[in-house]
């Protein structure tokens, strides 16, 4: 059934705290310089920053601010487009951080507001985040707001909170590397305990903690005065909120997980295999991350036709998504990416397994895919129309063997994360990408001959030569943009 959407209910894509002091984030940071595909392969940048300000505006500029803005042409309203994709362009995700000791930035809480570019102080002096945020300088929570994305694709949504945070987090963590800091994440924590210890709304819910650390980050001695709380009044999203139990019982089940622990160590190891296809040397590209991560946008389809992508692309792409993931989950792999190959030079249209660890792809299927892979992503042709479309096969199983009910919330961070990476590295080698979170699952299953112990969809994305869109402009002036 089709979905009608109350468009006076939509919710604000922006979340602020009344009547909290607000600090400012200097204007126009400098991009970091480091090429794209060296940050990707986990190289890492500098930074010019001396101080904390310079740094998280730096830190911020490249993963979650607006960095563009659409026009409909028939209403004449423009919306902003960020750095870090999202489902509908609806933004579940939020950036809390907290601070110890950075020079020239009072400690405390903080959340951050992208359509400022600035950060909102709710709270002043030392703050702990349980032992999952260690001692780090700067720490991030991660948050989601289910509503927002609930409203438009109701109990889908939740796949895509998960699947955004991934995107939000590989965004974070990239732009750290790009500036010379070291990033590890946690998703195993006590929900409840985070959510109260940063007096997150009720909307919000606790999803991954971030820790940033590493010399380029400029310190000076913690401070020893007293905390202030200011907490602030967080703004109403919607008139009115639908609730939809299936969603609270499914984020209810991932925040009590009984087995496994917060390490890697019992993490039931990937299956391994090999293909017939050795994948070439990757290609390279100067594009620098700066650039990269600021000018990546969604295709709103591809140009078809014959123009078709090289294998040293390809493999350019895909060696981006083999990189390690620093997160206390991540120390397998839970998703292996089938790719629908349609116009890649060397390679025979069909489908094939990529095996990461030998850089090798394995033919599970021959033939014209096109159709096939429109048809399976909800009839969207850019899937067709695309050079290489993915399917990401999540193991929940052996994420739930391996991580009970949380590991779900890990899969779909992992499929996020991997999006993200095949966003900066198509940018990089001078493609475009979209992420598909709409599919028919049944069909993806039966079509990929999956049993249900081989892992089932959780994320399609497509790969090829954007459609320009000339409803979209490049924009540093966020303050300037109106929802
Ligand atoms: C998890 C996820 C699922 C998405 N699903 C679709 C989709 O099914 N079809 C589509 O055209 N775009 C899809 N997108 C792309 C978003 O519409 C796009 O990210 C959003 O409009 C913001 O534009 P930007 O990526 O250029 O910033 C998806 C993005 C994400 C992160």
């Amino acid at each position: 059934m089709r979905r009608v959407l109350d468009w006076a209910n939509m919710p604000d894509p922006f979340r602020h705290y009344e009547g909290v002091p607000v600090l400012d984030l200097p204007a126009d940071p400098p991009a970091p310089e480091l090429s794209a595909l060296d940050v990707l392969r986990g190289a890492s940048g500098t930074t010019p920053a001396g101080d904390g300000p310079a740094l998280l505006s730096q830190l911020l500029f490249y993963s979650a601010a607006i960095s563009a803005s659409k026009r409909v042409p028939s209403t004449g309203y423009s919306y902003a487009l960020r750095v870090n994709p999202s489902s509908g362009n609806l933004h579940p995700t939020e950036f809390h951080f907290l601070t110890r000791g950075l020079k020239g930035w009072p400690d405390g809480l903080y959340h951050y507001d992208p359509s400022r570019h600035m950060a909102e102080q709710r709270g002043r002096g030392d703050f702990a985040i349980e032992p999952a945020g260690g001692s780090a300088p700067i720490v991030f929570v991660l948050t989601s707001i289910v509503w927002r994305e609930a409203w438009k694709y109701g109990e889908r949504a939740y796949r895509y909170c998960l699947h955004d945070l991934g995107h939000a987090w590989q965004a974070l963590a990239l732009s750290a590397r790009a500036i010379g800091c070291h990033s590890s994440a946690v998703g195993y924590f006590q929900d409840d305990d985070v959510a109260r210890m940063f007096h997150l709304n009720g909307d919000e819910w606790p999803m991954l903690i971030v820790s940033l650390d590493g010399k380029s980050i400029p310190l000076r001695e913690a401070d020893t005065g007293k905390t202030a709380w200011f907490g602030g009044q967080a703004n109403q999203l919607s008139t009115e909120t639908i609730a939809y139990p299936l969603i609270d019982s499914i984020h209810f089940a991932t925040k009590r997980s009984s087995i496994g622990s917060s390490g890697t160590s019992f993490a039931e190891p990937a299956p391994t295999g090999s293909g017939e296809i050795k994948l070439p040397p990757p290609s390279s590209s100067a594009r620098s991350f700066g650039e990269v991560a600021r000018m990546r946008r969604s295709a709103l389809d591809f140009l078809g036709g014959k123009q078709s992508m090289s294998l040293a692309q390809l493999s350019a792409i895909l060696a981006a998504t083999a990189q390690p993931l620093w997160a206390d989950f991540a120390g397998t792999r839970f998703i292996q990416l089938c790719l629908y190959a349609h116009r890649v030079d060397g390679l025979q249209p069909g489908i094939y397994r990529f095996l990461a660890e030998r850089a090798e792809l394995e033919q599970i299927k021959s033939g014209d895919q096109r159709v096939a892979a429109a048809g399976l992503s909800l009839g969207q042709d850019l899937a067709g129309n695309a050079c290489v479309t993915f399917s990401m096969i999540g193991d929940l199983d052996r994420a739930a063997r391996s991580y009970g009910d949380r590991g779900y919330r890990y899969v779909h961070f992992e499929a996020g994360a991997i999006g993200h990476r095949l966003y900066l590295a198509a940018e990089a080698v001078g493609l475009g990408a979209t992420g598909i979170g709409a599919f028919y699952d049944d069909e993806v299953h039966r079509y990929l001959n999956l049993v249900p112990n081989q892992g089932q969809v959780v994320y399609h994305f497509a790969i090829g030569y954007p459609v320009p869109d000339p409803r979209v402009s490049a924009s540093n002036e966020p303050r300037e943009i109106t929802w």
